[in-house]
């Protein structure tokens, strides 16, 4: 794994630069996009490039929310509007095409880049801890942290929804090239533990250690444990 430690704005230039790079070697790159608040600076920068022949699969959804409290609404406001993605390049999660996503990946030649962020618990996706390395894409409930750690969406831990679609832990250890983004101190022990934990799946995140191309971008406040 690699690990770049930076201030805010210089390491969104450099996850940017990394993206732009992949993109140059192939244009039509299939990428798993996470969403978040920690991807808003990154997308950003991600419309300015040519994202036209790219192929996009969603890594993590909510179940039974309204349509605009959605992961796939905040990557369509914030990603697609504004870039040069087709909206028919992008694959979204959802209750009746789940189990046919891993299909739809290995249709298109697996994942070129896994583009992450984590969990207060130390999620990806929502792979939540407990779920095993060996997981493919599947219905997952969320945990009370995880809940919690959305209020700011959904107002409240108890209007977050109790459970969601993700990619599994092996979907994304399949990319041939994993970058994930951890910003702000709240996610410091969850940086500290992926690094540092044994990778067992109690901190899913630590399942990184395994996957030859890793790079993670903590910011100052993310990565101040290491
Ligand atoms: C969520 C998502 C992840 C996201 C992570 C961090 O639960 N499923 O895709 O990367 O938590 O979210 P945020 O960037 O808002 O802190």
């Amino acid at each position: 794994m690699k690990t770049v430690i930076l201030e805010r704005e210089a390491l969104y230039e450099q996850a940017a630069g990394q993206i732009a790079g992949i993109l140059t070697e192939k244009p039509d790159a299939v990428i798993a996009m996470s969403a978040g608040r920690t991807m808003l600076p990154l997308w950003q920068k991600l419309r300015q490039l040519d994202l036209e022949a790219v192929r996009l699969f969603q890594v993590a959804e909510f179940i039974g929310t309204e349509e605009h409290l959605t992961m796939r609404a905040m990557t369509e406001k914030n990603l697609l509007e504004g870039s040069n993605l087709r909206p028919e390049n992008c694959f979204w999660l959802t209750e009746e095409n789940y189990q046919e996503y891993e299909n739809a990946i290995a249709d298109v030649g697996g994942l070129d880049l896994a583009v992450l962020g984590i969990g207060d618990n130390a999620h990806i996706g929502f792979n939540e801890p407990a779920t095993q390395f060996d997981s493919r894409t599947h219905r997952q409930k969320l945990t009370e942290k995880t809940r919690k750690q959305y209020g700011w969406h959904f107002g409240s831990e108890e209007s977050t929804p109790a459970w969601g679609l993700s990619m599994g832990i092996r979907t994304i250890t399949e990319a041939r090239k994993i970058m994930l983004l951890a910003c702000g101190e709240e996610k410091a022990q969850a940086v500290f533990d992926m690094l540092y934990a044994r990778n067992d799946s109690i901190i899913p995140a630590a399942f990184l250690q395994i996957p030859a191309e890793v790079t993670v971008y903590a910011d100052r406040e993310a990565g101040a444990k290491l």
